[in-house]
């Protein structure tokens, strides 16, 4: 589902003593892959003042880590969030973790924490339910069924989505850190103990569908609770859902109407 080289692009792009020509050399193997890059690397969330005009302009501007999140994000858009059996469920799936990806880097400026893993967390947490309606649609059109409606299943991805994705990103050899916020980003405890890199991602999830941006699995997230497992001050809500308004405007959400 996730394309080897986007991990492959992951990793360099994670690596202090990589050389950007290798990366560039890498990530041009895949044209369809560089050329959206290098379109997502030149959008209002990334792009300086000055344009930016090849890949390798890209790559300095945006630096190495940035780049690492753009890879990533181009390379679930094109291959993750697809099945023609939910169209418009996979189209608000992909919207909604993107969102949640650049809200959850965001708040990392607030929290300390790393902001590549907040944004491989949040655009991944909710992999599950995409991995969960794949199956499913393939399964029914072997049998020449048609997939059943996604209210029919929301319940069930509801309660298996998040245990899925965290299995699904392990799998993909992602970090464990990453696999474990997937994995509790509603219940947002790991081994007992409140993850820090899920309580990101569930606030994120929450500001997210608060700006009109929902998943197809979407529960109630409580953002005191999260706030507070952060140790955020009350008044960086209003900073985030300010933020969270103009990224779901970049991503043609309905913040406008919110
Ligand atoms: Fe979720
Ligand atoms: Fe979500």
């Amino acid at each position: 589902m996730l394309p080897p080289i986007a991990m492959e692009v992951w990793r360099m792009a994670r690596d202090r003593n990589v050389d950007i020509d290798r990366l560039r050399v890498t990530l041009e193997r895949e044209p369809a892959l560089a050329g959206r890059v290098l379109g997502v690397a030149c959008s209002p969330l990334y792009a300086s003042a000055v344009p930016v005009t090849c890949l390798k302009d890209a790559l300095m501007r945006v630096g190495q880590r940035a780049l690492a999140d753009i890879v990533f994000e181009v390379s679930a858009t094109m291959e993750v969030f697809r099945e023609p059996a939910y169209e418009p469920a996979m189209a608000a799936l992909q919207k909604h973790s993107l969102a949640v990806a650049y809200i959850a880097r965001d708040l990392c400026s607030m929290t300390g924490q790393s902001p590549g893993m907040a944004f491989t967390a949040g655009l991944l947490h909710d992999v599950g339910s995409v991995a969960l309606l794949r199956v499913l649609a393939s399964s029914e059109r072997r049998h020449h069924r048609p997939a059943p409606a996604i209210d029919q299943v929301q319940l069930a991805l509801k309660q298996l989505h998040a245990k899925t994705g965290g299995y699904l990103v392990r799998r993909w050899g992602l970090p464990d850190e990453i696999a474990n916020a997937v994995a509790a980003h509603e219940s947002l405890l790991v081994d007992g103990e409140t993850c820090r890199l899920a309580a990101t991602v569930s606030l994120a999830d929450g500001l997210a569908a608060e700006v009109g941006l929902r998943g197809v699995d979407q529960y109630d997230v409580h953002t005191e609770l999260t706030r507070n497992a952060l140790q955020l001050p009350p008044e960086a809500m209003d900073l985030l859902r300010a933020r969270a308004q103009v990224i779901a405007r970049h991503l043609g959400g309905s913040a406008a109407a919110a």
